[in-house]
């Protein structure tokens, strides 16, 4: 049976750990840098599971067989740090939710999975993964992304409430356009709102040619992800409607079920 290891004790890993009945998930391990996520994660769940607590990465990673991050770029930015460094970590698996820091490490990356490390990245909030990965051996022109989420949910950011014309008109429309441009921009100023633009550019290794257009509005209750990929064979186009998770609304709900399903596609025990 597999230690399953969870870095951030979050939205995401309460999701997870709510679902009843999966026998994969047994052996709960657990870091968080924020000792009151630990607790609260503690208090609801210590009679259905018998967790452990790491007091650090390097802990958690030696004593999970599948390590789950589910916490935050600079979260993805220390463990490739330790991977690069420590190779004794290579016969584990991880899963990555926080594909921004990918990105942001996108040559490091590449080289430990070259290495042999088995770093995996689930759909998240998206579908069309699959065909993407395909097209990749063709021709890819370009990517279009258009994100739109409820306004409450991206007024928080800090690109907003630092762009006082920006959030003046925020207030005054009901729909309307907060960013356009590369990936690497959306990433940089809505981090934990666009995974979604970072998975399209890890999958498709052609971060250059996405183009992410972000888009509030104050009357939609779901995020929205329109997808466009114009390749020599084809187009496609997905469009997903996502409900947001109760505790953060950031979060799509579907986000939380694709890294589970990814959890019971590689921990050891797969019977539900
Ligand atoms: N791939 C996707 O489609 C997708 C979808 C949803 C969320 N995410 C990402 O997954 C991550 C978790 O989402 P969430 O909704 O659970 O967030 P959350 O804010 O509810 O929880 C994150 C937890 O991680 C902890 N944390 C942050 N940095 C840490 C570090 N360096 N070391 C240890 N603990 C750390 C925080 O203290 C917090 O408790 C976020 O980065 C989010 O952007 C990805």
């Amino acid at each position: 049976m597999s230690n399953i290891g969870f870095i951030g004790a979050g939205n995401v890993t309460n999701i997870i750990l709510s679902f009843n009945n999966l026998k994969f998930l047994k052996n709960i391990v657990l870091y968080d840098k924020n000792a009151e996520k630990v607790e609260d994660l503690i208090n609801k769940f210590n009679k259905k599971y018998k967790i452990r607590i790491c007091n650090s990465l390097q802990e958690i990673l030696k004593v999970s067989d599948v390590i789950v991050e589910a916490a935050s770029i600079e979260a993805v930015d220390e463990i490739f740090q330790i991977l690069n460094l420590d190779k004794k970590f290579k016969t584990k698996k991880f899963i990555i939710l926080s594909v921004g820091g990918v990105l942001k490490n996108f040559k490091l990356y590449k080289k430990l999975i070259s290495l042999g490390y088995k770093i995996y990245i689930p759909s998240g909030a998206i579908a069309g993964c699959d065909a993407l990965s395909a097209v990749k051996f063709s021709d890819i022109k370009h990517i279009e992304l258009t994100t739109i989420k409820p306004t409450n949910t991206l007024i928080t950011s800090d690109y907003i409430l630092k762009n006082q014309k920006l959030y003046r008109k925020l207030f005054k429309s009901k729909k309307c356009v907060v960013y356009e441009g590369d990936v690497y921009g959306a990433i940089k100023f809505f981090p934990q709102n666009i995974n979604v633009a970072a998975t399209l550019a890890v999958v498709s290794e052609v971060p250059q040619k996405i183009k992410v257009k972000i888009i509030a509005d104050s009357k939609i209750k779901r995020n929205i992800h329109e997808i466009k990929i114009s390749s020599s064979v084809g187009e496609i186009f997905v469009k997903v409607e996502n409900v947001p998770s109760p505790n953060n609304p950031k979060t799509s709900y579907l986000a939380a079920l694709s890294a589970l399903a990814t959890i019971k596609e590689i921990s050891v025990f797969r019977n539900f």
